[in-house]
């Protein structure tokens, strides 16, 4: 059990679905932009520093987290201790989600972290990469930023191997219900173990360098 606990109330203000912040934001846009700006150094930063010796396993994952997004949130890097959903879809419970997370990883670590993924078939790449990140969305194991850190953790895994990051900015495109085609993927991963749609999705971002 980790020392640290949170309730849905203490990661949101009241009645909103803004996260409490380091820096007392409340205005969604200036929180927004800050995010997005963490990120991108984020990116550089952590691109920067991939090398042979780089490991793709669960401590580089929530270290992704944290070191992301540790300026902002008393959170960054740990794992949940309350369920979640997103509509009608119930991530992995809390009480399981060390025991899976350590699971995934152990595949994603017989598989040497897809690092030799540089002289495969970008269709095989594409197959294994929709693999592993269908398991880490059904997992959802960080209170926010699920999305953006999971597809970070796999386009590092990418750009290791010779490709640019996948271009997520089709699927990402919100449609006029408010959904875009990367929900409707992850909603029938996390809800069918199906990963055909986010497989097409990935497979049509990515790109060799
Ligand atoms: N209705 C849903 N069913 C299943 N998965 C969903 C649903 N809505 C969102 N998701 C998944 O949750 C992710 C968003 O989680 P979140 O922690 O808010 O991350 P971020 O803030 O980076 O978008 C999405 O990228 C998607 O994979
Ligand atoms: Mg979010």
């Amino acid at each position: 059990m980790s020392k640290y606990q949170f309730k849905e109330s203490d990661i949101y203000l009241p009645d909103s679905d803004i996260p409490r912040n380091r820096l007392g934001i409340e205005t969604p846009d200036l929180l927004h932009e800050i995010e997005s700006t963490l990120l991108q150094q984020a990116y550089h930063r952590f691109i920067t520093e991939l090398s042979p010796a780089t490991r793709f396993d669960e401590s580089y994952f929530k270290t992704l987290h944290r070191d992301t997004y540790e300026t902002l949130y008393e959170w960054a890097g740990l794992y949940r201790t309350v369920d979640m959903s997103k509509g009608s879809s119930l991530f992995c419970r809390a009480a399981y989600l060390e025991r899976e997370a350590r699971n995934i990883f152990h595949e994603l670590e017989q598989e040497q972290y897809l690092k030799q993924a540089a002289q495969w078939a970008t269709e095989k790449f594409s197959e294994r990469l929709a693999h592993y990140q269908s398991e880490l969305i059904a997992l959802h194991p960080f209170y926010e930023l699920n999305g953006r850190i999971t597809r970070m953790f796999f386009d590092l895994i990418a750009v290791y191997n010779g490709y640019e990051p996948v271009d997520y900015s089709h699927a990402l495109a919100t449609g006029p219900s408010g959904l875009n085609a990367y929900i409707d993927a992850s909603i029938l991963c996390v809800q069918q173990g199906d990963n055909s749609k986010l497989q097409k999705i990935i497979s049509q971002g990515l790109h060799k360098t």
